[in-house]
């Protein structure tokens, strides 16, 4: 097995990221990965910051990485490092300097001016074809992830990014040598805006798949499931188990993380109701849990696999 020294990391802290369950979930890699440390096919369909990617990255051989999530954002900055790091290092370093010059108010003022011109900027960017405005969204991204409060990357339901300004000492804005690192762990990778279920298009036989979706809402009611904060309601939950299946009769490995139900109530089975059939496993883990982000606690999730 490769040695996890000088390896990528996550260059954003991201909501449900997924570091704290890394252990966990490496035990439950198929027999044949840790066997033999490869990894041919690798697809993560909600990848945010990426943390199991980084991780497998840094102690398997992936011959071949697809990683896909709706952000716009969030795509087109993982292309942005993929494609041109050195003009983004630069770019991102001015900001830092400015930014850490300026006492606290106007360190508060400036995040807020990048705030907007970033929010700003998303009607103006063309998502299908890296140009300069692409690079400055990315450094602005990038920026507003280091420095806003909790280094919580939230949007409102028109897309909005509305995190006030947090208040970080000497905040590390400019991590240049993870992002040169983060630039070589997606060679061979690609990135892909889009919805979940364009993994169809890329999972063959023997494919590991890790589906980590918004986590559904603990104490959930039954008149609430249409709707949650972040989009993914229970047809979504839904939808994605029967892909799930549908992508096992293609013998395609799959691996996926929710919260479980029973933190809520005991009777709640929603999971091993849709994903009878695959292995249900419950592990622990230290979250928020309210919507805050303010209070955490120890929480059950679930590791779902159908091998
Ligand atoms: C729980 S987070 C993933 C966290 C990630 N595992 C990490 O370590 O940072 C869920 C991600 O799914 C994305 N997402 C939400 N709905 C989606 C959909 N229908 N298809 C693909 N991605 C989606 C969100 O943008 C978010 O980045």
């Amino acid at each position: 097995m490769k040695s996890t020294k000088n390896k990528a990391k996550p260059f954003l802290k991201w909501v449900g990221g997924k570091t704290q369950l890394l252990d966990q979930l490496e035990s439950r890699l198929p027999q044949k990965v840790r066997k033999t440390g490869v990894i041919e096919r690798y697809i993560e369909p909600f990848v945010g910051g990426g943390a199991l990617f980084f991780y497998l990255k840094s102690k398997y051989k992936i011959k071949k990485a697809y990683l896909i999530d709706t952000n716009e954002d969030l795509i087109l900055t993982y292309k942005v490092i993929k494609k041109e790091p050195k003009s983004l290092i630069k770019v991102l370093k001015g900001i830092e300097t400015r930014y850490l010059k300026k006492n606290e108010s106007e360190r508060a003022k400036y995040y807020y001016r990048i705030r907007d011109r970033y929010n700003r900027q998303k009607d103006k960017i063309n998502y299908r074809k890296l140009d300069k405005l692409w690079m400055k969204q990315a450094a602005y991204l990038l920026f507003l992830n280091k420095t806003c409060f909790n280094g919580l990357f939230r949007q409102n339901r028109q897309g909005k990014f509305n995190v006030p300004h947090g208040r970080y000492k000497n905040p590390k804005i400019c991590n240049e040598d993870n992002l040169i690192k983060v630039n070589i762990a997606l060679k061979d990778t690609q990135v892909i805006y889009g919805d979940f279920s364009k993994c169809r298009k890329y999972a063959k036989p023997k494919t590991l798949i890790y589906f980590d979706p918004p986590y559904r809402p603990i104490n959930i009611t039954s008149n609430f499931t249409s709707y949650t904060r972040n989009g993914f309601c229970d047809k979504e939950q839904i939808r994605l188990a029967k892909l799930s299946k549908e992508l096992s009769e293609k013998e395609v490995y799959v691996l996926l993380s929710n919260s479980d139900p029973t933190n809520g109530s005991n009777q709640d089975n929603f999971f091993h109701k849709i994903y009878n059939n695959f292995q249900i496993k419950r592990v622990f883990a230290n979250r928020m849990v309210n919507c805050n982000g303010d209070k955490r606690g120890r929480i059950k999730e679930l590791l779902i696999a159908n091998y």
